[in-house]
């Protein structure tokens, strides 16, 4: 696992980006898992300034790790009546590139049959050829996706229930914002698994802040449990590069900050 360490938010956004639109020059048509939250907006925004100066996604396939049960496709509405995933990736991200709708895989919540979407969804990133690079950030409870405390380290795509702290963040960071009461969030979501976000070629972890130093620091070096899921990356066998900013990093050990620190 490579750890880099960034002075700020601004800077690990742009390493971020720049290791994604590395892969993207290399292989035209990579395969790249996106993730949602506050921490990878920064990095959508140094990839559509890079995409303004030529990076083409028009081959780039993508897969999004989850989306919330109940809420799916509907730009037709205002921001501030749809919360759902795929309203974040299109206008954080995807409006602002040259991807190909075709190639845009989000979990459908609004599936009619979830067993069975969670079936195909995992068939596609297959038949895509897997996910050559996961971008991924990490829960307040340790998360990676929507895999709570709790979830199996070889699970697939499923439904999982939501927990109360990732009912208070989640509404803290976009809901009430969005004029929304807490009792208004979906408590249940779609989430790729903790097995199939193993089997992924390589990863990008980031992490920004205080707030996230404790976990961080658990996750990358304390035991590897099922209680924080993204303590799995300690049994990933690909290419992990995790990237934070100073204030996530400040708990993990001197061995840690040495690895990386630019
Ligand atoms: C949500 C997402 C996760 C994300 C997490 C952290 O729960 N399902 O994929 O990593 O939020 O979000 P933030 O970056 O806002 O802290």
């Amino acid at each position: 696992m490579e750890i880099i360490v960034k002075r700020d938010y601004e800077e690990i956004s742009k390493c971020a980006a720049e290791h994604i639109a590395a892969l993207i020059k290399k292989k035209p048509n990579c395969v790249i898992g996106f993730a949602t939250g506050g921490t990878p907006i920064g990095t959508y925004r140094e990839l559509i300034r890079m995409h303004k100066e030529g990076l083409d996604f028009s081959n780039v396939i993508t897969f999004n790790l989850d989306e919330y049960l109940g809420l799916g496709l509907d730009l037709s509405k205002p921001y501030s009546q749809d919360q759902s995933y795929h309203r974040f990736m299109y206008e954080e991200l995807f409006n602002h590139i040259n991807i190909k709708k075709e190639n845009v895989h989000i979990p459908d919540g609004l599936t009619k049959n979830p067993e069975e979407f969670c079936k195909s969804y995992e068939d596609a990133i297959k038949e895509a050829g897997g996910i050559d690079l996961q971008i991924l950030g990490i829960g307040g409870d340790g998360h990676w996706a929507f895999n709570e405390p709790g979830s199996s380290l070889e699970s697939r795509t499923r439904i999982e229930e939501l927990n109360e702290q990732t009912l208070n963040d989640n509404y803290e960071a976009f809901y009430k914002k969005a004029g929304f009461t807490r009792d208004d969030m979906p408590h249940y979501a779609i989430t790729m698994g903790v097995g199939t976000i193993l089997e992924t070629k390589s990863i990008l972890m980031l992490a920004y802040g205080s707030k996230k130093a404790e976990i961080v620091a658990k996750a990358l070096r304390g035991p590897v449990t099922n209680q924080i899921t993204a303590s799995a990356i300690q049994l990933y066998k690909g290419k992990a590069t995790v990237i934070l900013d100073e204030d996530a990093a400040s708990m993990l050990d001197e061995t840690q900050s040495s690895e990386s620190v630019s």
